[in-house]
């Protein structure tokens, strides 16, 4: 039977899957398989089921050897993977996209509400005995309803946003380097400039890879020329921002608040500045995070690996 590391503890059903075909080393917990760990265990086998936790370069698929067939990740996005080093190598690679796009979406359209409507403040004030009196302009936001929505990337997840933003009465409008005219009118989402994205819109939601054109997209000019009471929301990847840029323009009223799912590091020190701030609202990277979807994602992932080790198409292959 073909070897195959999986190297985090993942919904059981995929485990299943793969045994029935695979001879497994599976790292059955939920911390994060020691790199050293993994560059021993990686030696002599035919696939990898791994998570965003691990990257995949040259060091790794060395270790593995030149029998590997597939890396498989449990994640739409792949920047921890050098697909370029798998493609010279012959070795196939798989992601999950599509399972988990609506699921994004939802918790995109609810980091735009808690921020706009101050939930974490509101929560806090409760929990902390400030909730003294019904008072007219106590934790007042802003509005979602009639505001502009800027997408930057109308790709599934955008263009799911837009879609869900559709029963909010809001103007939508996207920047996307790769325009999508169809989908865009099909959405109603009017095509804008870069420039145009940051300064006419209220709220801005990124749905863009993290690659090295859009590495610090974010940046303290990007803040500088949005509005003052924009607010920016961030559920693909922290590298798109520039976090300094991004706490001087929460600091100094540059941008009303923040609502991210995902920042550099990750996990996030408690003790980071960001942290502190009221106006900037932080999830633990849990945009996909609903039981059925990460299932779905677990599974994709594990038929990616059986596809690879027989030499198949995978279902969702990640191409260069
Ligand atoms: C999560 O961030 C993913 O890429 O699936």
């Amino acid at each position: 039977m073909p070897k195959v590391v999986v190297t985090r503890r993942v919904p059981e059903e995929a485990i299943q899957r793969l045994q029935e075909s695979c001879d497994l080393q599976y790292w059955d917990s939920e911390d994060a398989i020691p790199r050293q760990t993994l560059l021993e265990w990686v030696k002599g086998c035919d696939g990898i089921y791994l998570l965003l936790t691990e990257k995949v370069n040259d060091e790794l698929l060395n270790a593995a050897g030149p029998q590997l067939k597939v890396v498989s990740t449990m994640s739409v996005g792949y920047d921890h993977i050098d697909v370029a080093a798998c493609v010279r190598r012959n070795i196939a690679v798989g992601h999950t996209p599509d399972v988990l796009t609506k699921t994004t979406a939802e918790l995109t359209v609810a980091l735009l509400l808690a921020t706009a409507r101050r939930l974490s403040e509101g929560i806090d004030a409760v929990r902390n005995g400030e909730w003294s009196t019904w008072q007219p302009m106590w934790l007042t936001g802003q509005d979602l309803h009639e505001s502009t929505v800027g997408i930057m990337g109308l790709g599934r997840i955008g263009a799911a946003v837009a879609r869900m933003l559709s029963g909010f009465d809001c103007k939508l409008i996207y920047f996307d380097p790769y325009p999508n005219p169809k989908l865009a009118e099909s959405l109603g989402v009017e095509y804008v400039s870069w420039e145009d994205l940051l300064s006419r819109s209220d709220f801005i939601t990124t749905h863009t890879p993290l690659t090295n054109e859009t590495r610090h997209l974010f940046n303290a000019d990007a803040f500088r020329r949005m509005k003052k009471t924009a607010i920016f929301i961030n559920t693909s990847r922290g590298g798109i921002v520039d976090q300094d840029a991004l706490y001087n323009a929460l600091v100094n009223g540059e941008i009303l608040a923040a609502g991210l799912d995902v920042t550099t590091p990750e996990p996030l020190p408690a003790d980071n500045p960001l942290v502190s701030l009221k106006n900037c609202v932080i999830l633990p990277h849990i945009a996909s995070a609903s039981v059925a979807t990460r299932r779905k994602m677990a599974v994709l992932a594990a038929e990616n690996v059986l596809a690879g080790l027989a030499g198949a198409p995978l279902p969702s292959a990640v191409k260069l």
